[in-house]
């Protein structure tokens, strides 16, 4: 398994590319089984979670080609049930659910395995499916859903912690090609949400109201195929202008879209970071002193639970107490004992982690153990003196496209140790 070696203490200067969005690329590839017809989508990155999603798009039988970005699929002769156990290793491929029973009236998944930010259930999914007239069953670790016909209603997908986004999406996918209207209450407002919409209508469909709480969509008989390029990956971008800032440094941050930032930008700006808007994205660099800041995760446009580890490291160089409360998943705190590793002083109260900032942070060995807390293992790394090295990486290269050769490309001093 590989690691990351790092030699922290270097401020990133330069410009750095933001590749497209892995948790808009995902729903996207799933969408392509809604047609027969060829689909072209742009901006792909090139993750692991993209790999996974395209080995399963195979499986059921669609002609997948992924070229410099450039991803080509059709899902011509779809054959009955794929390679589902996938699913339990990559969550996101549980949004080929609503797809297969549009298109084929009939899907059976792998329940998805939860994983270490939390249970993952998916309560809603299925509630919006059966609201859109599917039967469902589960029996041996699988979901079956069927639906002979797929009929439009108003379905409300509000869970305990709010919206569910990869359930909005496979209710959205669904309902594309179900008869008469359907009304998504209490939809996700992602970004990414939009961006499923945008190629969804590229392809035919009738959708109103995508990133708003209230999304309509009017059924269609059939979709086409439609060339879509995928938006930039906002938690990428965050958690390289968080690293700007843990650094010293001054990076331009090309891609980077400030209307899918405000949350994270608003934050950083209090934490010590300087922002400034540009046309192709946004330039970051730090003020003397960094400050501490109390952070609540919410649904978008709330501050995203994917950059909450990502800010808790730059939390640890701050002089004073922040707290930061993570309220979408149960238990995604992984990152702060390994921070600890590093000089860190965090304590967990519950839903919420007391940072006790301003210690000097010095290289150790870390182990990372899932997406974002890498990343936020990472930012420590690069800012702390010495030597650090972030074991597990495999973890990091499913949501980051090569992190290290950008990295790299910023002055920093930082390498990838291969280890069979
Ligand atoms: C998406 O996951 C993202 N993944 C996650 O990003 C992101 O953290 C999450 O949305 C929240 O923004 C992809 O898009 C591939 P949810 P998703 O359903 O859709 C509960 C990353 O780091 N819930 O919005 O699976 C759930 O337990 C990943 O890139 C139910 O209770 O998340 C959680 O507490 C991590 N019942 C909350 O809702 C359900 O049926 C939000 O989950 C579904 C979800």
């Amino acid at each position: 398994m590989d690691s990351f070696l790092i030699e922290g203490g270097v401020p990133l200067r330069g410009e750095v590319i933001i590749s497209g969005s892995k948790n808009a690329v995902l729903p996207i590839m799933a969408a392509t089984l809604l047609t027969a017809e060829r689909c072209v989508i742009r901006r792909v990155p090139a993750l692991t979670d993209v790999g996974y999603m395209s080995k399963i798009l195979r499986s059921l039988g669609a002609e997948v080609i992924l070229e410099d970005g450039t991803l080509t699929v059709r899902a011509a002769q779809l054959s009955g049930f794929g390679d589902y156990d996938l699913i339990r290793k990559m969550r996101g491929s549980i949004c080929i659910l609503g797809p297969l029973l549009a298109r084929l009236h009939e899907a059976r998944v792998s329940l998805p395995g939860g994983c270490v930010i939390g249970t993952r259930p998916i309560d809603l999914h299925l509630k919006g499916l059966r609201g859109l007239g599917a039967e469902v069953d589960t029996e041996g670790g699988y979901i079956r859903v069927h639906a002979a016909k797929l009929t439009g209603q108003m379905v409300f997908m509000g869970g305990r912690t709010g919206p569910t986004v990869l359930g909005t999406a496979n209710i959205l996918m669904a309902a594309t090609l179900a008869e008469g209207v359907t009304v998504i209450e209490s939809a996700a407002c992602e970004p990414e949400i939009i961006d499923l919409a945008h190629f969804l209508i590229a392809m035919g469909a009738k959708i109103v109201g995508a990133g708003s709480p209230t999304i309509t969509v009017t059924g269609v008989p059939a979709l086409h195929g439609a060339d879509h390029e995928v938006i930039t990956d906002r938690i990428e971008a965050g958690t390289f202008a968080a690293a700007a800032v843990a650094t010293r440094g001054e990076v331009m941050i090309h891609g980077a879209r400030h209307d899918h930032l405000v949350a994270v930008l608003d934050k950083l700006r209090e934490a010590g970071g300087e922002i400034v808007y540009c046309a192709s994205g946004i330039k970051v660099s730090a003020r003397a002193d960094f400050k501490p800041v109390d952070i609540t995760t919410m649904p978008y446009s709330g501050f995203p639970t994917d950059m909450q580890a990502q800010m808790m490291a730059l939390a640890c160089l701050a002089n004073g107490t922040s707290i930061i409360t993570e309220r979408i998943f149960e238990s995604r705190f992984m990152h702060a004992s390994e921070l600890m590793r590093l000089g860190a002083d965090i304590s967990i109260e519950g839903a919420s982690a007391i940072v006790k900032g301003g210690r000097p942070m010095s290289g150790a060995p870390v182990m990372a153990s899932d997406l974002r807390a890498s990343a936020a293992l990472v930012i420590a790394g690069l800012a702390a003196s010495g030597k650090t090295q972030v074991n597990r990486v495999y973890h990091l290269d499913r949501g980051y496209e090569r992190m290290e050769l950008k990295l790299q490309k910023l002055g920093a001093r930082i390498q990838r140790v291969e280890e069979e």
